[in-house]
């Protein structure tokens, strides 16, 4: 723990001497040489930390002394913050300066309105808060000059380990994914959950079956569940299959809404509805229907909250043979429910099973003579592994980078497996890849303890939020995401994330955290990380320890609610998220008591304005505004915050404007701003944010009706902003009218950029006749790999050069008004995704959609690497004219593997080519009366010409 900080912290005091001595703000004289000597003392105590790590869990007072190390740490860390923040803002003021200066020469002369009023020191107050610096530095400095002196009086050992950097780069060369999803063992469980669960007749005359899964965490059993669950046969077996995370708290209003959203998607409003009328729905919608509901991770024993859900009652009314799966770590679960007969116990894995599970991952890239010599290390480390698989996973996957068999026998005899304690047994293993992570990577792991149990980690997010918190390296020159994309590769091969969401690229962008992993890094972080719930009514007392805890975070299952003012003196707090926060209010006295805040999460909230004091938080360097839904409105104090780098704000349906002076915000890199409705233009001062990364939505503004027209970003302003990456969505398209204007926006030039959306949306019909032109004057580079096109008023189709994006994965067109013929894209060589929704004047699909101009084509590939094909809502569409001339000699779409076809009534076939395509495994067609009647199962008379694909879902059959 305290090496993961102090590691970030040195960098840190390497770089502010470095820098600031350079930098104009000139501190009372002695600050430098304090701060230089402080980072000395440091360096010595971080070579003993390893030692100290390790020897508190035995000694106490090992453990204070650690605390008091952190504090300091800690608290040097604010001050230099402060004092670079200070440097940030002269440039600032500088460069507003230099705009006022420039402006006055350009217009008339005009007297500068923005000065310093709300953050001003004037010189004097100035200098008062330089000294006020200098003399923290100087007193921690002394603090831990005694800190240091402590150190002696135990004996710590100096610890030899490689720089961070060096074990980095060494890990990143033999990094590949470790996806394990063959399951070893456990045949005999699967074959006697598979019998209960395609019982033919009911036993012991029972409607359902409750089937308790049951084994400690580590073990398994969601694994398991997981692979009858998407058995074919059980797929078959039953009319409806519903997942459910349970998880800790029992909620049983959250469990029956999810019961209800995966029985149908659209029915996700029903948040205030009380819970006698979500269990009639669910009751309606099972009714006479075998259904398998599987609650995972089921903690309570608490018998009335159990039968709360009714869920017995429910299963009544379903038809016979329906089951409900839980899995459990306790067995009083089991009992509680009455199932204890039914009951599957996962006990650990034989050894066989775990040594070939081992095998398969610590071997995975090595040679076959190699590996033997490592062979009866890897047997001597199974059987401490205790037949838990998970554990055999973990220590697998860590020796998977172990190049010599020292460092296999280091794992093997390391003295960490010595330890007594029940929760060490299980995290045993756990710490011994935790103490093999780099330094500098450990507090981005440990960071994941202040989300609660089964979150769904965001890749993106969570680099933004490691960044936030200063854990992405502080030396200049190195790409901070670059850096984060290290650290979180080097997490996922070390399998402290699993269950991974991919891209359409095959790239991770998600993952959860597996349960006894989260435990193990809440274990560490018991006292600096705290999950609160909040509780209905008056503020409740907080009992902890408030000046150790640094994040927090409240779960809210009431609400609407105030801030409870309890947690005012939680003073130390770097971040705070409220979850699902129905928050109405925020005191100013509260905001001013978190002065230390990194990250602020208040997604969700009713506030209907912020605390202009908000701007005093000058450490920020994330907010969370997204989905607040009354805020119309930030305080111009916003603009104040100088390190401010990630700024979420999407899906605030009523924000209607943002502070005209974003410009101050010299680092912010990521601003989102995607789906806020009522926002009719962004600020013009965001076009000269030279950080600015990622944004995610540029709104086209009408400028017919807007008087402020100098503060308006335009297009044109994106022009200079070549450093934008990832997605960006420009949206009311349809208001501009100038393709010059368009042009200046540059989007040929925006090399970065992988995903575009063009949204033509707004405009009046005079207007949107230049959508061709607007469009054509939209050419983006030749990097770009996914587009969107939506709303657009073009017929034709020639104009736009979209031919030359050879780059170009996915397509997708949603809503062409006059569109009559689709676009020949069949020539495009990367296109693997084309998605066609709402062409409502298309009839026919012709030669032309496959990019063949008549006459001139003969041989060749066309969609040559198309692999998922999708056309959605086409209400005129007649025919499908897929087969050019016998004597062209031309392949079409032979990688196609699923196709989709979704609210087409009137087409009346499929193309003969679908016959040539062997790659074809999926098809979907749904909502298409006589494709429905023709191709039916079995039936139709079309039905051999399909009968070949393995996966065909026909809906009305
Ligand atoms: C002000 O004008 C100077 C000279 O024309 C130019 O170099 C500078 O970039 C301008 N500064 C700003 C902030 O616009
Ligand atoms: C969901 O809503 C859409 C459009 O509102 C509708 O067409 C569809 O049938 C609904 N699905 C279900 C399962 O009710
Ligand atoms: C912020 O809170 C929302 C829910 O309120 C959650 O979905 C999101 O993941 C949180 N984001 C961060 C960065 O903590």
């Amino acid at each position: 723990m305290a090496d993961a900080l102090i590691s970030v912290l040195l960098e840190q005091l390497t770089s502010v001497v470095y820098e600031h001595t350079k930098e104009a703000v000139t501190l009372v004289l002695n600050a430098e040489k304090d701060v230089e000597s402080f980072s000395n003392k440091l360096k010595a105590i971080q070579a003993v930390l390893e030692d100290a790590e390790k020897k508190q869990v035995t000694e106490a007072r090992v453990g204070c002394w650690l605390e008091k190390l952190k504090d300091v740490s800690y608290e040097m860390d604010d001050v230099l913050d402060e004092w670079s923040t200070e440097i940030l803002r002269q440039q600032v003021e500088e460069k507003q300066e230099e705009e006022a200066e420039n402006a006055s020469v350009a217009k008339k002369k005009v007297c500068f309105p923005i000065r310093y009023d709300c953050f001003c020191f004037g010189q004097v107050n100035k200098a008062i808060h330089h000294h006020n610096i200098a003399r923290r530095i100087k007193e921690l400095n002394e603090k831990l000059t005694l800190i240091a002196a402590e150190k002696e009086m135990y004996g710590f050992h100096q610890s030899t380990k490689r720089g961070p950097d060096e074990q980095l780069i060494q890990r990143q060369k033999t990094t590949s994914l470790v996806d394990i999803s063959k399951i070893f063992g456990r045949e005999e469980e699967k074959e006697i959950l598979l019998c209960k669960l395609l019982r033919e007749s009911s036993q012991e005359g029972e409607r359902f079956l409750v089937i308790p899964i049951v084994g400690m965490g580590g073990m398994g059993k969601t694994t398991l569940t997981q692979l009858v669950y998407n058995h074919e046969k059980v797929t078959a077996h039953f009319d409806k299959k519903v997942w459910v995370c349970v998880s800790d708290p029992f909620d049983e209003n959250k469990i029956a809404k999810a019961i209800i959203e995966s029985l149908d998607k659209n029915e996700t409003q029903k948040s205030s509805i009380e819970l006698e009328t979500l269990l009639l729905w669910i009751k309606t919608h099972v009714e006479n229907k075998k259904l398998l509901l599987v609650l995972d991770d089921v903690w309570t024993e608490d018998q009335t909250k159990w039968e709360n859900l009714k869920l017995p009652v429910i299963m009544q009314s379903c038809a016979e043979g329906s089951t409900i799966l839980v899995t459990t770590r306790k067995q009083e679960v089991a009992k509680m429910m009455g199932a204890t007969n039914s009951m599957i116990h996962l006990d650990i894995l034989n050894d066989k099973d775990c040594l070939a599970l081992f095998n398969s991952i610590a071997f995975l890239d090595r040679e076959k003579d190699e590996s033997n010599e490592f062979e009866a290390i890897g047997a001597e480390i199974v059987k401490k592994c205790k037949g838990l698989p998970l554990i055999v996973k973990t220590l697998s996957s860590l020796v998977r980078y172990k190049k010599t068999k020292e460092e296999w026998r280091d794992v093997l005899n390391s003295k960490i497996w010595e330890l007594e304690e029940v929760e060490e047994q299980v995290f045993r293993p756990l710490l011994l890849s935790y103490y093999d992570l780099a330094p500098t990577v450990k507090p981005c792991l440990l960071y994941c303890a202040t989300f609660p149990k089964d979150h769904e980690f965001d890749k993106n997010n969570l680099l933004e939020l490691w960044m936030s918190q200063g854990y992405l390296s502080w030396k200049k020159n190195h790409e901070k995401r670059r850096i984060g994309l290290n650290y979180f590769e080097s997490l996922v091969t070390r399998s402290f994330f699993q269950d991974f969401v991919k891209d359409y690229k095959g790239n991770i962008i998600g993952c959860k955290m597996h349960d006894i992993v989260h435990d193990f890094v809440q274990f560490l972080t018991r006292k600096e990380c705290m999950i609160a719930e909040v509780v209905e009514g008056a503020n409740q007392r907080i009992e902890l320890a408030c000046d150790m805890v640094r994040h927090l975070t409240l779960v809210t299952p009431v609400g609407p609610f105030a801030f409870p003012t309890s947690f005012n003196n939680c003073k130390n707090l770097r971040t705070l998220t409220i979850l699902d926060s129905r928050m109405t209010t925020i005191s100013p006295s509260s905001i001013l008591q978190m002065k230390c805040l990194r990250t602020l999460n208040l997604s969700g909230n009713i506030l209907k304005e912020l605390p202009r004091e908000l701007g005093e938080l000058i450490h920020l360097r994330y907010m969370d505004l997204s989905s607040s839904k009354a805020l119309k409105e930030l305080p111009d104090a916003v603009c104040d915050l100088f390190n401010l780098q990630t700024l979420v704000l999407d899906w605030c349906r009523k924000l209607e404007k943002l502070p005209k002076a974003m410009g101050k915000l010299i680092n912010l890199r990521h601003l989102y701003v995607g789906c806020c409705n009522k926002l009719k233009y962004l600020p013009k001062e965001i076009g000269s944010l030279k950080s600015l990364k990622a944004l995610d939505c540029f709104y086209v503004c009408d400028h017919g009706d807007e008087e402020g027209k100098d503060e308006v970003m335009k297009l044109g302003d994106l022009g200079i902003m070549d450093q934008i990456q990832g997605t960006l969505w420009i949206v009311r398209l349809g208001n501009a009218k100038d393709a010059g204007e368009v042009e200046k926006a540059q989007l040929r030039n925006k090399k970065h950029l992988s995903v575009l959306g063009l949204d033509f949306q707004n405009g009046n019909e005079e207007q949107r006749k230049s959508d061709e032109e607007i469009l054509k004057a939209l050419q983006p580079h030749q990097n770009l790999e996914s587009l969107s096109i939506w709303y657009c008023h073009c017929t034709t189709w020639s104009l736009y050069r979209i031919k030359s994006l050879h780059n170009l994965r996915r397509v997708v067109l949603r809503y062409w008004k006059f569109c009559d013929l689709l676009p020949p894209l069949g020539k495009l060589p990367s296109l693997e995704i084309l998605e066609i929704f709402s062409m409502h004047n298309v009839k026919k699909v012709g030669v032309d959609f496959l990019g063949i101009e008549e006459g001139i084509e003969t041989g060749g590939i066309l969609f040559p690497k198309l692999k998922d094909l999708q056309f959605v809502d086409m209400p005129n569409w007649e025919e499908w004219e897929g087969i050019i001339k016998d004597s062209f000699d031309i392949t079409i779409m032979p990688l196609l593997s699923s196709l989709g076809i979704d609210g087409c009534p009137k087409l009346k076939g499929l193309p003969h080519l679908l016959h040539k395509i062997t790659a074809l495994r999926t098809l979907t067609i749904e909502d298409c009366a006589i494709l429905e009647r023709d191709y039916k199962k079995g039936m139709g008379k079309e039905w051999p010409k399909i009968s070949h694909i393995p996966d065909i879902t026909i809906s009305g059959t």
